[in-house]
């Protein structure tokens, strides 16, 4: 790659809120430039600031596409998000121009496992005909409606004995699945384009996407947003799951039409759901989902434990270094 005047590489990072980790390793080797935005940069203050870099450093909120690497210019060689997500990056763009992107695998999965399991637990056991979920079950602790012991207040469906069904088997798909696992779940069923060999291991079952829907009580979505998977859980899925269904989606808001999920939750035609994602983020505060008391949503946090994000940082600044080097990246998207 080509070198700045001082002799050093060039590396922008577009949020001043990236965990420290990684920016210390950059800062060693490169000149960094930050945003100085509080949160994700506007698109013109982007495509100013790339202009003549060699490394970009971004999050799942920067949107990488064909006009960010016209501004960056032919010095650009890497782009490393930190995210396993790569939706937001115009990969055959990348690709076309030698631009090596780096992400972060692996360091995340435990995280965003343990969140998906969090979410479920908000969701199963918190429901008596739709009207309390745990955040409510708190309001009521704190706030007096805890009248008495009640043998049916707060009640609802409980994962021992019940069948998951868990859409997209890869890491954070099988991490989860293993968790699940230690409630004493009856089955585990999965639905991939490929099967797993590590499902095996796991007890996990291969089905179809029909099969998964008409036999979960619990599924939850952990497919990656590609165009396959783009709006997989849209109406005639919904439709299809058990009324009792509990849905979970800590992939992508993409690949659920959230429309389709908005109706089947006020109309019951599944029970309840539990995202960490939805289209658009953050959701406008007017949103029905925010409004409707069988969801849950969480602000897309399912990595958010403060030892995985500063992995994360690191492995996004070591793919960026060693991309600029001309090395083996650490974490490559191929
Ligand atoms: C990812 O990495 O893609 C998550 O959505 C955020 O950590």
């Amino acid at each position: 790659a080509r070198k700045m005047s001082s002799g050093r590489y060039q590396v922008f990072v577009t949020r001043n809120d990236m965990p420290q980790g990684g920016i210390d390793l950059l800062k060693k080797e490169c000149d960094v430039k930050m945003s100085t935005h509080p949160s994700t940069m506007p698109r013109e203050d982007l495509l100013k600031a790339v202009a003549g870099v060699n490394g970009i450093f971004c999050s799942l909120t920067d949107k990488i596409d064909k006009e960010v690497l016209d501004a960056a210019g032919p010095g650009l060689k890497v782009i490393g998000t930190i995210s396993v997500g790569h939706d937001h990056i115009d990969v055959a763009e990348c690709k076309k121009r030698g631009v090596r992107i780096g992400y972060t695998p692996d360091v995340l999965t435990d995280a965003t496992a343990e969140l998906t399991v969090k979410n479920l637990e908000l969701r199963w056991r918190s429901f008596y005909r739709h009207h309390a979920a745990s955040p409510e079950a708190q309001h009521e602790a704190r706030c007096g409606g805890w009248k008495s012991w009640a043998p049916t207040w707060m009640t609802g469906p409980g994962l021992a004995g019940s069948t998951v069904g868990i859409a997209g088997f890869g890491r954070i798909g099988q991490a989860v699945a293993r968790r699940v696992k230690a409630f004493n779940t009856k089955k585990i069923l999965y639905f991939n384009r490929s099967e797993r060999p590590e499902a095996q291991e796991i007890g996990a079952i291969k089905v179809s996407f029909d099969e998964l829907l008409t036999q979960s009580d619990f599924i939850i979505c952990c497919a990656a947003l590609v165009p396959e998977t783009k709006e997989m859980f849209n109406k005639a899925a919904f439709e299809k799951m058990k009324k009792t269904a509990i849905f979970v989606n800590t992939s992508r808001g993409g690949t659920v039409d959230q429309d389709a999920l908005i109706e089947a939750l006020q109309n019951n035609t599944i029970r309840a759901a539990g995202l960490d994602v939805t289209t658009p983020e953050p959701l406008p505060l007017d949103n029905p989902l925010l409004k409707l008391t069988n969801c849950v949503v969480l602000p897309h946090i399912g990595s958010a434990a403060i030892e995985t994000r500063n992995t994360m940082s690191e492995l996004t600044a070591n793919n960026i270094l060693t991309a600029l080097k001309g090395e083996p990246m650490p974490a490559e998207l191929c």
